[in-house]
């Protein structure tokens, strides 16, 4: 296929999967509005149609938790080919039918990106009636998922990084007393072939936190204080560091000073704490056991997400460029979720090893911000690769290159029109 074929794939498939303005992931494997899907989403549908991406965005927020919280799922319609479905959740925070936990603050970054982009002449005014909510959900994530002001961002669940079942989490969810959770049967196995995705094991802890923070009623406070998952994630961490940077460009273009203000400090608080994931042996940052008091030991993609949080000092990008071309010489596509030399690695397993397109996109970003043109160039043209021979998978094989997981994706499609395809890459040049 040409690459305008491709291009003109990737909006059938956006277009495909739009249920009226808002975007489902895929069809049958998540059959649902997810929080950072939709907000990568937005920024394929802004390269051909501006209003429907804001669109996407606004659809999420009506979802938005009286708390703060923007959930990770909003079940808008019943589904019976996912679980766990709503009943299984048991919330009642907001005013759609949700999860009960968010998922990565991708949201602030890609307003910022739409009003940069924008043709319409509304950005503006969209943006101003959004950046309240944002306000208050970056304020949820520090009071309810940093109660230690250590300036980092636990999860309460692995699915809330979602970056699911990642060896860094294997600990951690091994200490998840597995109880009070119902005969359940799984749906994702019957989508996709079960060696791409979670065990067994996984599935029953998964739902076994879900059972004890809804014991609690989902309320955040004794969320934070009693879920027995609580992990500070780099991702989420490195993703909120950025979302507050861009979200400070947001509030300085609107006027809005007092927020301006607020969010230098939290932005002074993420910088400083961000150096509590530092693993000196590994040099690179990694998760943070906030139960249990240890670091994991391994190198995900997130470890390579601290330029794009603003965090490249020479010490921190040296450290990522040895490793960027350490794992460049195992693989043939960069940039797999899991360092191939740790024993946790599995190539098609869905976070433990396999390349997804919108991080490869954040980790180019923040490359180029920080003056490694070369290597966030090399992550474009491999992204570019992948989705010319795997197709607009979900992820891909570092070392075929194999579309993995479900196909015909949202955010696959998404990273290409706005970043991968070689035709926008002429036009960004
Ligand atoms: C799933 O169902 O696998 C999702 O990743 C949860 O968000």
């Amino acid at each position: 296929m040409s690459s305008t074929d491709l291009d003109n794939k990737a909006k059938s498939i956006l277009i495909e999967n739009d249920q009226g303005g808002y975007t489902i992931p895929t069809k049958g494997l998540y059959p649902y509005q997810w929080n950072w899907d939709s907000v990568f989403v937005a920024l394929g549908f802004d390269t051909f149609d501006q209003n429907r991406a804001w669109r996407e965005i606004e659809m999420l927020f009506e979802g938005q938790w009286r708390d703060g919280m923007v959930p990770h799922i909003l079940f808008r319609k019943d589904d019976p080919s996912y679980f766990p479905g709503p009943s299984v959740w048991g919330t009642d925070g907001g005013p759609i039918p949700s999860s009960g936990h968010s998922q990565p603050p991708v949201a602030a970054s890609v307003v910022q990106t739409l009003v940069e982009h924008d043709r319409t002449g509304t950005a503006q005014e969209r943006a101003a009636a959004l950046l309240p909510k944002l306000m208050d959900w970056h304020r949820w994530y520090l009071a309810y998922r940093d109660p230690k002001n250590l300036g980092v961002i636990a999860v309460i669940h692995p699915w809330e990084s979602g970056r699911d079942n990642l060896p860094d989490w294997d600990d951690a969810l091994r200490a998840v007393e597995v109880k009070d959770i119902a005969p359940y049967e799984r749906k994702d196995t019957s989508h996709v072939d079960p060696a791409m995705r979670p065990h067994k094991e996984d599935y029953d802890r998964y739902l076994s936190i879900v059972a004890a923070c809804r014991n609690v009623g989902w309320d955040p406070a004794r969320v934070a204080e009693t879920c027995p998952f609580f992990v500070a994630d780099p991702g989420v961490t490195f993703i909120f560091l950025r979302a507050n940077r861009d979200l400070l460009k947001l509030a300085e273009r609107l006027g809005r000073n007092r927020e301006a203000e607020e969010i230098r400090g939290w932005i002074a608080r993420m910088e400083k704490g961000a150096k509590t994931l530092w693993h000196e042996g590994l040099k690179a940052h990694v998760a943070f056991d906030e139960r249990s008091g240890k670091l994991s030991d391994g190198i995900s993609s997130a470890s390579f997400l601290a330029p794009y949080a603003g965090i490249a000092d020479d010490t921190t990008l040296s450290a990522l460029q040895a490793h960027f071309d350490r794992i460049a010489s195992k693989v043939r596509y960069l940039m797999p979720s899991y360092d191939p030399d740790h024993k946790g690695y599995e190539p098609l397993r869905y976070w433990r090893g396999p390349v997804w397109a919108m991080i490869n996109y954040m980790i180019a970003q923040g490359f180029a911000e920080a003056g490694d043109t070369a290597r966030a160039e090399r992550l474009r043209a491999d992204t570019a690769r992948l989705i010319e021979t795997g197709g607009f998978a979900e992820y891909f094989s570092p070392e075929t290159g194999a579309g993995a997981g479900g196909g015909a994706f949202s955010w696959t499609s998404a990273i290409w029109l706005s970043w991968a395809s070689p035709s926008h890459a002429k036009q960004a040049a």
